[in-house]
């Protein structure tokens, strides 16, 4: 049965004409402190600031006289058919965004026919993400930890349940600092001020649907193992990764590996030569390194020395399907979309995603459209400038 409220949520999303729409509903959905968990970047948040800029100083240069109509924006992704040059990024602790969580997400990949990553700090176990989406591209992305007998386990479970990519996160040696979770009292238990008392007491349908689905725990992880949510930290995770770690996984997983958080021309190659099928330009949307690379900038060098040894996507500021259409024109294969999809989630369940997801396509189709191709694989370096360079 549905809820009560469905129709105004319907309504509500259905007046969205952008992300930044869906956005500023998100704002009101929840909690203070969990909004700025996702909204937040790290340290002075330069970085987030820059990835929207880059994204704004694109010039979009049509070539009319060859537009033909009719724009389709499938496309194929690690030799997967996949609807649109978009894939739902890996992000932690999704069931803090809406009680339905992961199972929420996947099921609208799917629908959209899009691939999902599961991050190792879901908060839905591997197997049950599967049977939420079982139709779907899902992709398991994880981070080695010091215990490698955990490794092993994400990735036989990964296998077991269908998972058709791994992708290894390379840029979380430790968690960026965002300020304010700091002063949000944003912690693991959540720190009990009167402040964010306040700040949960305004949120009470929030607070009762965590409250009364399963508790919340980083699911991936065995029930009972000492990853739970409490123990977390930056010592479990391995700091010293290799691209030997590449190979490693790849042959262990018997399958496509993409490595995420490539920053830099040597770190690329260095990833393509070591097995990745894929590697993802970003910098965690600037919850990283702070004042690092914009990746969006740094694409066409990286395409220029990867060339078709393997797939080259982007992300960290996506919030456009003219965003979308500017990274694959300077040479990705395909996007990656964080908090767009968080902030769908928090409006309206899989309801929200849905609609996000939606408003990027029709975005891109009429993008594509004005600029002039009717195929992903048509737009070239020829239809983009940076402004500033
Ligand atoms: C993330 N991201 C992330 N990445 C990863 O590899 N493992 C993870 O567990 C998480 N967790 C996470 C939580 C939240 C709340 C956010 C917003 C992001 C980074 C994510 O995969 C992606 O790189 C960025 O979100 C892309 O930038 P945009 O689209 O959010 O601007």
């Amino acid at each position: 049965t549905r809820p009560w409220h469905a129709d105004a949520v319907e309504r509500r999303l259905a007046r969205c004409v952008t992300v930044d729409d869906v956005e500023r509903l998100a704002r009101r959905r929840v909690p203070g402190a969990v909004f700025d968990y996702v909204h937040s970047g790290a340290e002075s948040e330069v970085s987030l600031a820059r990835n929207r800029d880059a994204f704004a100083d694109v010039e979009l240069r049509p070539t009319a006289w060859d537009a033909v109509g009719d724009p389709d924006t499938s496309t194929t992704l690690l030799g997967r058919p996949a609807a649109a040059p978009i894939v739902l990024a890996p992000t932690g602790y999704s069931r803090l965004s809406h009680h339905t969580g992961e199972r929420a997400v996947a099921a609208a990949a799917a629908y959209a026919g899009m691939p999902y990553t599961l991050s190792t700090y879901g908060t839905t176990s591997i197997g049950d993400v599967a049977e939420a989406a079982p139709t779907g591209r899902n992709w398991f992305q994880f981070y080695v930890m010091r215990d490698r007998a955990v490794t092993d386990q994400h990735l036989a479970e990964a296998r077991e349940h269908g998972y058709e990519a791994v992708m290894i996160t390379i840029d979380t040696t430790v968690t960026g600092l965002k300020r304010k979770d700091l002063r949000n009292g944003f912690a693991i238990p959540p720190q009990l001020t009167l402040r964010t008392f306040a700040d949960m007491a305004r949120h009470p349908g929030w607070v009762a649907n965590i409250l009364t689905t399963e508790p919340l725990r980083f699911a991936t992880f065995p029930a009972g193992s000492p990853y739970g949510l409490w123990g977390m930290s930056n010592q479990h995770r391995e700091q010293r990764l290799r691209p030997s770690d590449v190979t490693t996984i790849k042959e262990q997983f018997g399958g496509p590996v993409v490595v995420k958080g490539v920053l830099s021309l040597s770190d690329a190659v260095r990833s393509v030569d070591a097995g990745a099928d894929a590697i993802v330009l970003s910098n965690h949307g600037g919850r990283q390194l702070d004042r690092s690379p914009v990746p969006l900038e740094l694409l066409p060098q990286v395409v220029d020395a990867v060339g078709d040894r393997a797939e080259v996507y982007l992300d960290s500021g996506v919030r456009s399907g003219a965003d979308v259409v500017a990274a694959l024109a300077l040479g990705a294969r395909a996007v990656l979309i964080g908090r767009p999809y968080l902030y769908g989630l928090m409006v309206g369940g899989q309801r929200g995603v849905d609609r996000v997801l939606e408003i990027l396509t029709s975005e891109m189709e009429r993008t594509m459209s004005l600029v002039g191709v009717s195929r992903v694989d048509e737009l070239r370096p020829e239809h983009v400038r940076l402004r500033r360079s």
